[in-house]
């Protein structure tokens, strides 16, 4: 893929000019690779006491955060790179007072487009609760020198794992979530439900042996057009906060400390872990732990592996026991030898260690994963190094795991006459969902709650992927389909047209769209068609981007011309469903919709999509849309006099 011969010959070049001096950097001579190595360290921890309910006061403002040489001004939790980590139990009350101490004047501009930078408020991300205030709720808007109190009720019901919380303030989010604002939301483990292998390495009786480790990016370079002063110029930040009036005292061509970390040759892009690059972690050989990884990347997706230093030592045992916070039916080895995470990705691992040596965590794409993903930001070399010194131990894996929760239990197998409702999540041009922009409460879509749902992602986009994430539930991954839909030829915002598979201009294109504007399909625009295959082949050609079949995400990528099929149970929680992509700045952008669950027996009559089209349509509508509660299935005959009546 392009960003991987990108890093090889940067790090190529960093080689070269390190083995020539040995420099002390500094702001004003700064010089890289920034190296790191401290030793490993988790969040700061937030727990509660016994069942008391956790209350907590946490503050956004503005602080110093640093690696190496270099430091830098973000909007940060309580003034720390990441947030804590609060730990809770299923059932437990967590008040948690968000204090925005950043101060007015705000920035604005029109919707749709990075704006705010001092307005906040917090996403739950993954947890299984109410979309209402005092909780999940992300149109929640905490301005400058405001204050919010979450009062979350976590489920009885809630599956224990691996969740966090970010900013979801529309316009912001990727700026502060970018910036460094996240942490972790650990639901706890029941020891009575756990074995005594995973006991062994989980809270609450083992928690030296649970290993939080979470993912951010430290950026500066223009890749992705997501470097920190790029983005500080997009929101308006205040110029005391920006590095461009430090003078550099060297003899570079760049006159400011701003201009100089940009230079893509200096390659500012960094995957941190716990806000520390490159940490050293300390453990035994044989010894088993778990550990909870993040990918709060912001854009950057990751495929994570560990390595002995020496390519001919022995491996260590890497077995992922759940994904997106909620396990799975066992422990499994990764497919190809890498964990997939998307941004906003979870997984538990539990890791040993045969031997006494150097191991590396680090993150490798290779050229098949192009087949699965598209085109796809990624993060890529080494994250932490694991030094495996000391007395050898035995640990056994544990070969069962405890059971998930009735909502999240297999799907695949419920017939289709207990499916009651369908829906399509069509990933479109220019950060668009479903052929719109982002605007919202309006509703694109209405269920019931406590029934199942099968949904089909897809994606119009010809060469880049989306990872979708839904709030509020996860999905199951049922199959991947062939894609028999259009596909989006765009020429800049707004601009953009539909064509069929076979190049006819579609009948059925969006709200706003206009004619005239004169777009022509590549030859190449249906290079990625066939991830129906591709999945079906994935033991012969090796690529990482398919979820696993039956796998529960609440962020799953859609691959350019992807069609997938997800179903979940929308259980127990009416309120407003935000449905996004996970590219934060996508979503800022516009690539984010509302649907809602109502109560039984309501009305579920919704907003069709754009441009009165049916998603997937193009020559024609497609009948696949719930409205009165009603499954409208139509005949392909009465489909096709329908198409040439809009024809
Ligand atoms: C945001 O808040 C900071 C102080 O926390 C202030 O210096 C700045 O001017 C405010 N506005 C913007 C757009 O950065
Ligand atoms: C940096 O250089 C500019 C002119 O090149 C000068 O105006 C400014 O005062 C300098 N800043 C500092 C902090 O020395
Ligand atoms: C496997 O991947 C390669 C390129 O990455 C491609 O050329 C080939 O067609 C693929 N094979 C199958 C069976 O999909
Ligand atoms: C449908 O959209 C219109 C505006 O276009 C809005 O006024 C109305 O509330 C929407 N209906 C639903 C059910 O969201
Ligand atoms: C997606 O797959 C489903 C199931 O095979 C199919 O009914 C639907 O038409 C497909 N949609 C598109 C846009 O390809
Ligand atoms: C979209 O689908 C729904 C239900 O399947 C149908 O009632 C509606 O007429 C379709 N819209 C158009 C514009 O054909």
């Amino acid at each position: 893929m392009r960003s991987y011969a990108a890093f090889l010959m940067v790090s190529a070049l960093c080689l070269s000019m390190g083995s020539v001096t040995m420099q002390t950097c500094s702001p004003t001579s700064p010089c890289t690779p920034l190296k790191g190595g401290q030793a490993f360290r988790e969040p700061r921890q937030v727990k509660g006491i016994n069942s008391a309910p956790l209350t907590y006061t946490m503050t956004v403002g503005i602080a110093d955060f640093t690696v190496d040489w270099l430091t830098v001004k973000r909007r940060l939790y309580d003034r720390e790179f990441p947030g804590p980590t609060f730990t809770l139990k299923p059932g437990d009350k967590f008040n948690l007072n968000l204090i925005n101490s950043l101060l007015r004047p705000d920035f604005t501009g029109p919707e749709n487009t990075f704006r705010y930078p001092n307005t906040t408020n917090i996403h739950t991300h993954g947890l299984h609760i109410s979309s209402a205030s005092p909780q999940d709720n992300v149109l929640i808007e905490i301005g400058p020198g405001e204050s919010f109190r979450y009062e979350y009720e976590i489920d009885a019901r809630q599956p224990v794992g691996t969740y966090w919380y970010h900013p979801h303030y529309h316009g912001s989010v990727h700026f502060q979530g970018m910036g460094g604002m996240g942490g972790l939301i650990i639901i706890e483990d029941d020891p009575a439900t756990m074995t005594t292998e995973l006991a062994s390495v989980s809270c609450p009786g083992n928690c030296e042996h649970d290993v939080q480790i979470l993912l951010q990016t430290f950026q500066y370079s223009p890749e992705e057009r997501s470097g920190h002063s790029f983005l500080q110029r997009e929101m308006h930040d205040d110029k005391l906060f920006r590095l461009n009036s430090v003078n550099l005292t060297d003899s570079s061509n760049f006159t400011n400390l701003e201009q100089w970390l940009e230079d893509a040759a200096n390659a500012i892009k960094y995957t941190l872990v716990n806000g520390l690059l490159n940490p050293v972690m300390d453990m035994e050989p044989g010894q088993m732990k778990r550990f909870r990884i993040l990918d709060t990347g912001g854009l950057y997706a990751v495929a994570l592996h560990i390595d002995n230093i020496d390519p001919n030592g022995p491996r260590c045992t890497v077995k992922e026991i759940a994904m997106d916070g909620v396990y799975l039916d066992r422990p499994r080895s990764p497919w190809l030898g890498r964990t997939f995470l998307v941004a906003a990705g979870r997984v538990d691992w539990l890791v040993i260690c045969p031997e006494i040596g150097t191991y590396e965590l680090r993150s490798s794409f290779f050229d098949n994963d192009e087949e699965s993903m598209g085109e796809h930001p990624t993060s890529i070399g080494t994250f932490m190094t694991i030094r495996v010194t000391g007395v050898r131990r035995s640990s056994s894996l544990p070969t069962t795991l405890p059971q998930r929760q009735n909502f999240v239990s297999d799907l695949r197998q419920v017939t289709q006459e207990n499916i009651k409702g369908r829906f399509v999540v069509e990933v479109t041009p220019t950060d668009t969902l479903n052929r719109e922009d982002y605007s919202g409460v309006y509703y694109r879509y209405k269920m019931e709650t406590n029934t199942i749902q099968e949904w089909h992602l897809t994606n119009t986009e010809m060469f880049t992927s989306h990872p979708i994430h839904m709030h509020i539930n996860h999905a199951q991954v049922i199959s991947y389909n062939p894609y028999t839909g259009p596909y989006g030829v765009d020429d800049g915002p707004s601009k953009w047209k539909l064509f069929s598979q076979t190049g006819e201009i579609c009948t059925y294109q969006f709200k706003g769209y206009d004619a005239t504007a004169i777009i022509y399909p590549p030859t190449n625009a249906l290079k990625y068609l066939g991830h129906d295959i591709r999945q079906k082949r994935r033991g012969t050609n090796n690529t990482i981007g398919y979820v696993p079949i039956g796998d529960w995400r609440d962020t799953i990528l859609v691959p350019p011309l992807g069609n997938i099929t997800v179903r979940f149970n929308t259980h127990e929680y009416t309120g407003d469903v935000i449905i996004h992509c996970h590219l934060q700045g996508d979503a800022d952008h516009g690539m984010a919709m509302f649907v809602q669950i109502v109560n039984r027996g309501e009305n579920t009559e919704a907003n069709i999509t754009s441009g009165n089209a049916n998603q997937s349509s193009c020559l024609g509508n497609f009948a696949t849309i719930v409205t009165l509660n009603r499954i409208l299935i139509l005949s392909p005959m009465l489909a096709t006099i329908l198409s040439s009546y809009h024809g």
